[in-house]
């Protein structure tokens, strides 16, 4: 799973050097005093390269990133943005914060947006589509940008759990208009907290580079404290010290991906015998990021033991289900009782493909750090289970 496995001696030395170089914590001036070293720069220039990204922005969080996207693309209050039943909270919290409406569509069997349902939601009022790639896997991406070209609607791809994966040849969050990476403690590579934007349009990138710092507009000609700006905007800077920790934490994702689609490989294999597993669509295989593996039971009362006794022996679960009120929409009456048309719903029956597929679902955290011991422990407990409930 993440970076915080791999997190060592050149994270503390990346830090470390912050201190040598000057101390200045701030990602921006004192240019004499920091020795011309700027990390957060030097990271989106690396992370743009990395993932083929024209413009890059980094900022203090994953949310405040898709909070910044949405501006971005221009989404206003009373517009509505359409997403998916399974992500984590954040996605619809940043709608929210813009006044905006959360449309949320069903997931198929790839456990993200289901094409067919999204079509349907579309409305005079969409402004943003926002597919959301689960735990390292593409959503359908070649059917939702055919929808979204023939609307004429935007696409933010929320790639925050899948830095590193790939649909077709492309980057995960870099097929839309823009797309957003976390770098929270769960992540695939991780600052502690973190968020990047990365887009091919400069339009977006300048937008959501004034917005996440009060409206300066970087003018060149003059000094910071007398920049110029056209708009509000507000704080969501990041520190140098992320900068430095997110450098180092970037020279590994290559190994942290090799390790992850190697461990998910093994261990997939190893439960491709159980009749009971059914494993979750990935429209993309060999461009799974590998950080988890899902597979469906055959109901939910199967897949709660199943949990239950994994649990017992020691062994998590990654969201489904240890977590689920965080990540499906159909529990979260705290946003949608709000809404005329849910008020005195079950979410669960007004999204019940999504329900249908989550409730018996079983995700399984895959370790940088496992080994085939632990792969073993945990398939073997797995068909064991399995056989005695
Ligand atoms: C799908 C998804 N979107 C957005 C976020 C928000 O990222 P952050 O925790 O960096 O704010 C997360 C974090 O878990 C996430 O999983």
């Amino acid at each position: 799973m993440p970076g915080f496995e791999t997190i060592g001696e050149e994270e503390k030395e990346a830090v470390a050097g912050v201190f040598e170089k000057g101390g200045v914590l701030y990602r921006y001036g004192l240019d004499v005093k920091r020795q011309h070293i700027y990390r957060v720069d030097e990271f989106e220039k690396k992370i743009a390269e990395k993932v083929g990204g024209k413009y890059c922005h980094c900022v203090c969080n994953g949310t405040a990133a898709l909070k910044i996207a949405l501006h971005a693309l221009g989404v206003k209050p009373g517009d509505e943005v359409i997403t998916q039943s399974f992500t984590f909270v954040a996605t619809v919290e940043a709608i929210l914060e813009l006044g905006a409406k959360p449309v949320i569509t069903e997931v198929d069997k790839s456990l993200n947006m289901d094409p067919f349902d999204l079509e349907k939601r579309i409305t005079k009022k969409t402004k943003v589509i926002i597919p959301v790639h689960m735990a390292g896997v593409s959503a359908k991406m070649d059917e939702i940008m055919k929808i979204s070209k023939e609307h004429k609607i935007c696409v933010l791809e929320d790639s925050a759990q899948a830095l590193g994966g790939i649909y077709k040849g492309k980057h995960l969050g870099t097929i839309g208009d823009v797309g957003i990476y976390s770098l929270d403690i769960g992540k695939i590579i991780t600052m502690g907290e973190g968020g990047v934007l990365v887009t091919d349009d400069k339009n977006i990138y300048l937008r959501a580079r004034e917005y996440s710092d009060h409206g300066h507009e970087y003018n060149p000609n003059v000094p910071r404290g007398e920049d110029t700006r056209s708009s509000w905007g507000f704080n969501y800077k990041i520190t140098e010290l992320q900068g430095a920790v997110g450098l180092a934490q970037l020279n590994k994702l290559d190994f942290i991906l090799k390790r992850q689609r190697e461990n998910k490989k093994s261990l997939k294999e190893k439960l491709e015998s159980i009749d009971d597993i059914e494993f979750r669509e990935i429209p993309d295989e060999k461009g799974d990021a590998g950080d988890t593996l899902i597979f469906f039971l055959e109901n939910k009362d199967k897949a709660k033991k199943l949990a239950k006794k994994l649990s017992e022996r020691g062994i998590g679960t990654k969201n489904l289900p240890d977590a689920v009120d965080w990540h499906f929409a159909g529990t979260w009456s705290h946003i949608f009782s709000s809404y005329n048309e849910y008020k005195e719903k079950n979410l669960e029956e007004v999204w019940k493909q999504s329900t249908g597929l989550i409730r018996r679902a079983i995700a399984i955290p895959i370790m940088v750090k496992m080994d085939e011991e632990q792969i073993n422990n945990i398939s073997e407990s797995i068909e064991w289970i399995l056989n005695n409930i």
